[in-house]
């Protein structure tokens, strides 16, 4: 019996497929097919996949030419099944000629006709209105943006305004040439459905409010707000308005990050009874960040990334925050949290002018959580025990500068109509705007 084996995303299953799968049925007398894992496509880069893996096996095995359906997992696979199915061919479509020759030592190796004309991205593309982004505030922070967009389906950056012109034309000039510059904000704003918000902090109240009120979509830099109550002001304009208001925090949206959190909330280290969460950056003194008059410091600068694993670990219902800092012309160049829960204490250290050690460690009954450095853009992490041979190590892919993540996320909600990202739910966004408050006010504040 020859047997054929083949492999695909098969999402939103289409033509092109049935067509493929026909054609690899008929080199052999038994076709398995190899359907990726949703986080093995997400490691390799291909987002915005619309279809999960159960989806596109019941696609698969309803087109009739499946013989047995596996699921593709990880780099290497290929090389395995084959010897372990003892195949004979492996097909796949003529789009990647050549890519697949390594596989001869093991088996035949074919490359079909593909299907001209057809693709699930293009079926991604038509069956969604591309949302079409406006930038404002064209700083440093803004320019990888375009790039990052670029590899998410569903999105197109169009326009980009900025209070001073000569930033905007530096931001088109870096390659964005698609990129359309408006000096005025009518016209800006009749141009998108979305915007990406990345001014100065203490523009970001007035600038998202007035994108709400137009309708528009955003997604506004980190920290979104200094103000608990403007916080809840907007999520509800934003929810009144029909319109998603989400906090850019890429942290929240890193797929290593986001693993740890359900491997923790799954009782892997048992009781969490201890967050330890530092980052630190030495800056330049003279930059925007140690300007008390730009709401510079490293609470503000900082403080929202070790927030993150604290209120998604902890919840938000802690008893008090005792905030320490150093403060140096206006500013704080170090500031510690210690927040006391019921059952637990967790504490944070951010720096601009003083430099920390930048890990995460997350301590629990049965064991604890280790991040090193720089743990916010993580793509490693180990689960440590008492007893050390059970002690697992955790890798993960982290692509570009990691802002596809939320940009992927930022277009799933606007789509699907979700006010709340679960990777960042509103609820936190507006107790971390409610910490940076309680600094402003000075309670439970004290300067070392
Ligand atoms: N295929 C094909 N003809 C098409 C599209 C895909 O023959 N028009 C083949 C591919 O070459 C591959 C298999 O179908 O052997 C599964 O491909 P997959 O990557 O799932 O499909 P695409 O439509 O190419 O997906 P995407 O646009 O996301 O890359």
């Amino acid at each position: 019996m020859k047997k054929v084996i083949t492999y695909g995303t098969y999402d939103l299953l289409h033509q092109g497929h049935i067509n493929l799968l026909r054609r690899a049925k008929e080199l052999g007398d038994f076709l398995i097919v190899g359907v990726t894992n949703d986080s093995f496509d997400r490691d390799r880069g291909k987002l915005n996949v619309r279809n999960n893996v159960l989806e596109r096996v019941e696609a698969v095995k309803a087109t009739g030419y499946a013989d047995q359906i596996i699921i593709e997992d990880y780099v290497g696979q290929k090389i395995d099944d084959i010897q372990k199915y003892n195949v004979d061919i492996f097909a796949i479509g003529s789009d990647w000629e050549g890519k697949f020759d390594y596989l001869k030592e093991y088996c035949e190796v074919v490359y079909l006709p593909r299907t001209e004309g057809i693709s699930s991205t293009m079926l991604r593309n038509e069956s969604q209105d591309v949302i079409r982004v406006g930038i404002i505030g064209c700083g440093r922070v803004a320019e990888r943006f375009p790039s990052e967009a670029d590899v998410v389906n569903g999105i197109n950056v169009c326009a980009a305004y900025d209070i001073n012109p000569d930033a905007t034309k530096a931001l088109i000039n870096k390659g964005n040439d698609k990129i359309i510059s408006y000096d005025h904000l009518d016209e800006f704003y009749q141009a998108v459905d979305a915007v990406y918000v990345a001014t100065p902090h203490l523009a970001h109240y007035s600038c998202i409010k007035e994108a709400l009120e137009r309708k528009k979509h955003v997604l506004c830099e980190t920290p979104m707000l200094l103000n608990g109550d403007q916080a809840k002001e907007l999520y509800r304009l934003a929810e009144q308005q029909g319109v998603i208001l989400m906090e850019a925090n890429k942290t929240a949206h890193c797929p290593a990050f986001n693993h740890l959190m359900v491997l923790i909330k799954s009782g892997l280290i048992g009781e969490v009874v201890d967050i330890e969460a530092s980052l630190s950056q030495l800056l330049d003194k003279n930059g925007r960040e140690f300007d008390p008059n730009q709401a510079g410091g490293a609470l503000f600068e900082q403080g929202s990334y070790p927030l993150l694993p604290i209120f998604k670990l902890m919840g938000i219902e802690y008893q008090n925050i005792d905030l320490y800092s150093r403060m140096e012309n206006g500013i704080d160049i170090y500031t510690r949290g210690v927040l006391r829960y019921e059952n637990a204490s967790c504490s944070f250290k951010v720096g601009l002018g003083v430099k920390t050690e930048g890990n995460l460690v997350i301590s629990g009954t049965k064991g604890y959580a280790y991040v090193p450095a720089p743990w916010w853009l993580t793509d490693y992490f180990e689960l440590r025990y008492e007893d050390q041979n059970q002690n697992k190590k955790f890798f993960y892919k982290w692509d570009g500068y990691g802002l596809r993540y939320e940009i992927q996320e930022f277009i799933s909600c606007i789509l699907n109509k979700r006010f709340s990202s679960v990777r960042l739910r509103r609820r936190e966004s507006i107790q971390m705007a409610m910490v940076m408050q309680q600094f402003i006010e000075r309670n439970n504040f004290f300067e070392i």
